[in-house]
């Protein structure tokens, strides 16, 4: 279906409550709901706002599109937890309800400030000849998560040099003055970011573009992060309009980071390495980090891409959030391995030790829809070996190590019902090691695979039958030493 500029900007106050009503029948009619993912109730799901440690509990944010699985009138969604795994539905947390974000709450981050947790995102307007006009909006939650907005945009503004693509503030403190990172599209149509400072989250300073080595770099950079982390630097953003190059870059839009020296805040220049993709699968984007009262840095990504069609549209909802995940730095990369928390949700374990000898083989008690799985090979001189989730006669989902190529490879060519082909259906990366461990976490429509202590990470969505539980081991030409864990989760 089609959806008009009306439909798409209609607000979801002014819907009939059978219309809602029906729109979630039919969302929970589908058979690819999560189970233990940040999902919509209805509607779409796109990146992660205001991710913040407040008062006791994680507060995440969302931009949400309530009426169908397309880009419309954006709201902030809220969930919280006190342990990461556990969210609790928090309702509506910003709507775009004033002439400073009418044509949508967009993306933003949150920070603690005087016992508060002030939000800043990115307010959309058009006028009537469908210009954008985007205001940089605060809005202040107390303890009681009771979220209010301030009358005034903090900047309204876009400086000179600078097209009208200009959000997606991220904020932080740095001794006493707080910062704000916004992505920006220059006048010659790159994308950069621009940094702000201000004393007071009121009164905000534009202080320039970031200096870095990407000037001509894509055509607009969306969500930036700028943090420290072992005493270095780490910017990560979301380019659009790299082209794919060898096995990078494959997927419509890209995110990723540079890393390098602490950001110069003086002249703003930061000295980095190249850019390096955060995620080697297909549905990822608009990642966002926050900082916990342990030291923490977690990141928590969009599990989805813009302008991409999904299987869970015609029930009329997309999207979810990935899993939490903790971010390290080793050897100029960043590290991502899931939270430890998560471990809560493990239930019932099974464990397979074998050797597999030119073979494909199953076990017993290795099969299932939903579920953690930690597969170490310690010793291989196969050509290639691998695991099949998700599989039956005719369907699964395969990530395999190639040890001639020395590459990991992630193919959903036939994980079930199929969508984006356009752009492929494996994704790969080069990986030279001994030793390779598969962990994964598998939900109904989605699997994260961490490899080798989170080195590298794929993560897409999958649409497969619910009879296709089979966990399938292979090595060829050759033998590979297989040590699994599996929890039902
Ligand atoms: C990224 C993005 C942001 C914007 C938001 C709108 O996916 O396009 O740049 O703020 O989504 O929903």
């Amino acid at each position: 279906m089609e959806w008009t500029k009306e439909q798409r900007y209609s607000r979801l106050e002014d819907q009939k409550p059978e219309f809602i009503e029906a729109l979630a029948e039919q969302v929970n009619s589908c058979p690819w709901r999560q189970s233990f993912h940040i999902q919509p109730r209805t509607g779409l799901l796109n990146d992660p706002n205001g991710f913040a440690y407040y008062n006791g509990h994680y507060h995440l944010f969302y931009q949400w599109f309530p009426l169908g699985p397309v880009h419309g009138l954006k709201y902030w969604y809220h969930m919280k937890s006190k342990d990461l795994v556990h969210w609790e539905d928090a309702g509506i947390g910003i709507r775009p309800d004033n002439k400073y974000d009418s044509q949508g709450a967009y993306s933003g981050s949150a920070i603690e400030r005087d016992g508060k947790l002030h939000l800043i995102y990115t307010g959309n307007t058009r006028d009537e000849n469908w210009i954008r006009h985007p205001y940089q909006c605060l809005a202040v939650m107390d303890d009681e998560d009771h979220i209010e907005k301030m009358e005034k945009p903090i900047i309204a503004e876009i400086p000179a040099g600078y097209t009208d693509h200009f959000r997606d503030p991220k904020v932080w403190k740095e001794d006493n003055a707080y910062y704000a990172v916004i992505g920006a599209q220059r006048e010659d149509e790159t994308g950069c970011v621009v940094l702000y400072s201000s004393q007071n989250m009121t009164e905000w300073q534009f202080e320039g573009e970031l200096e870095t080595r990407l000037k001509q770099f894509g055509y607009m950079w969306e969500c930036p992060d700028y943090f420290e982390l072992d005493g270095m630097g780490v910017l990560i953003f979301s380019p659009q309009g790299i082209v794919p190059s060898g096995d990078a870059y494959q997927n419509i839009y890209q995110s990723g980071y540079i890393i390098g020296d602490k950001l110069h805040f003086a002249d703003r220049t930061f000295e980095h390495g190249g850019f390096q993709e955060l995620d080697r699968g297909f549905d990822f984007y608009a990642p966002q980090t926050t900082i916990d009262p342990n030291g923490r840095r977690i990141m928590v990504a969009w599990m989805g891409l813009p302008e991409v069609e999904y299987p869970t549209d015609k029930n009329g909802w997309a999207h979810c959030l990935t899993l939490p995940r903790e971010l390290f730095i080793r050897k100029g990369k960043l590290i991502q391995r899931p939270v430890k928390e998560l471990e809560l949700l493990r239930k019932q374990k099974s464990f397979v030790n074998a050797v597999l000898k030119n073979e494909t083989k199953s076990f017993d008690d290795f099969r299932g829809n939903r579920f953690e799985f930690r597969c170490e090979v310690n010793r291989f001189d196969a050509e290639e070996f691998g695991i099949e989730i998700r599989a039956s006669e005719s369907e699964k989902t395969v990530i395999k190590y190639d040890a001639i190529q020395k590459k990991i490879i992630f193919d959903r060519s036939k994980s079930g019902k199929q969508f984006a082909n356009k752009y492929g259906t494996t994704r790969s990366c080069w990986l030279d090691a001994e030793k390779i461990i598969f962990h994964m976490f598998v939900d109904t429509s989605s699997v994260e695979i961490f490899i080798n202590e989170g080195e590298e990470v794929f993560t897409g969505r999958i649409f497969p039958g619910k009879d296709s539980s089979q966990i399938r081991f292979y090595a060829k030409n050759g033998s590979a030493d297989v040590t699994a864990q599996k929890w039902e989760l």
